[in-house]
């Protein structure tokens, strides 16, 4: 056996209630003075969570927006220096944490993530900004939040549409972390765990949105699957949705939804042990038809084609994902790739290739 492995620098705090102990934990950290930043639908829900930081917070940034324009994360900067805070606090998901690693990679202040959906973003080194209609992405590990606190209380008004399309980004997250490139044992593991809290929390979230053992498990897969990216790398599941999302319009989630299945059948044959993982973590018998019929029963989107994408556009997609797609255990070509995506798009049963 043989491998690196770089734990990711953050503090945990998980359980029911974690987001009250938000100013023990930027009081640790030496900060007096914390701006927070959120959706403006977010201020009411998090009110409680607010009120514990007293006078410790000296602002409140309310204007983030999805994807993470330029000109709102840098009206946050501005707002932020204007009121000389030390400390950054996101209470949200993807977008907004955008933001604070906007706000972190330019004054050094640490990141406080209170993670409000169970998207990953707040431990991955990868920060980004929509330029234009193009989301412009870096990486440097100074943007990994310094503390992430999750709280599944906060994550019960979670629509039953998003926890299932979020759900199946983190999961697509743990299940590429087994064939991506810098995988290791230790990112194995979590992998392997990513997936079995997912899998079985999810379906139990959206039938019943205020049970907090099933959130609690959505969140953790969540967590890990952020770990997961981290540690192990993405593979084509992710350039491929990437792609979809960049010139195609499709949202992450559903892109997730749709591609899984199809990516892992792509690499069925030529990743053999990973299958073995996903099929033991899952109990299932085929990795990408337990994927599909996991997919069904959690009700998210099944082919590209409901999503809006045009059947003429696929070539064009498949181009790209060959372009961008620097690793995968199976060689990535246009004919191949363009054939999972037809597959995909009339969201018929993944065939191995
Ligand atoms: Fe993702």
């Amino acid at each position: 056996m043989k491998f690196d492995f770089k734990p990711v620098p953050s503090k945990i705090v998980f359980g029911e209630n974690s987001a009250l102990k938000l100013a023990d934990e930027a009081a640790h950290m030496g900060g007096h003075r914390v701006m927070i930043a959120c959706t403006q639908g977010m201020v009411s829900r998090i009110s409680h969570v607010i009120e514990t930081l007293g006078d410790l917070c000296v602002g409140i940034f309310d204007g983030a927006e999805p994807h993470c324009p330029e000109h709102v994360a840098m009206a946050a900067l501005e707002q932020f220096e204007t009121l000389k805070a030390n400390i950054i606090v996101v209470i949200g998901g993807g977008s907004t944490i955008g933001i604070g690693k906007a706000i972190t990679l330019r004054t050094g202040a640490p990141l406080i993530v209170v993670a409000t959906t169970p998207c990953g973003s707040e431990s991955t080194p990868i920060h980004g900004m929509l330029i234009g209609n193009t989301k412009k992405t870096g990486r440097d590990p100074k943007v990994i939040a310094r503390t992430s606190i999750y709280d599944p209380i906060l994550t019960t008004s979670i629509s039953a549409h998003h926890t299932g399309t979020i759900g199946m980004n983190s999961l697509a997250h743990c299940v590429e972390a087994l064939y991506a490139k810098v995988r290791s044992p230790v990112s194995d593991m979590m992998a392997m765990e990513g997936i079995k809290a997912l899998t079985s929390g999810l379906p139990r979230s959206i039938e019943n949105p205020t049970d907090l053992d099933a959130r609690s498990q959505v969140l953790y897969g969540g967590m890990l699957s952020g770990h997961c990216v981290t540690l192990a790398g993405i593979a084509i599941h992710h350039k491929l949705c990437h792609v979809l999302g960049g010139h195609h319009g499709i949202p992450h989630g559903e892109s997730n939804s749709v591609v899984l299945p199809y990516a892992v059948a792509y690499n069925e044959n030529a990743a053999p042990d990973a299958m073995d993982k996903i099929m033991n973590a899952m109990g299932t018998k085929s990795a990408s038809g337990g994927i599909f019929d996991f997919a069904t029963k959690i009700g998210v989107p099944k082919s590209l084609k409901e999503l809006g994408m045009r059947e003429e556009d696929l070539d064009l997609a498949a181009r790209e994902t060959v372009e961008r797609t620097p690793y995968n255990p199976k060689s990535v070509d246009q004919r191949s790739v363009r054939e999972m995506l037809q597959q995909a798009f009339e969201g018929v049963r993944p065939e191995p290739f």
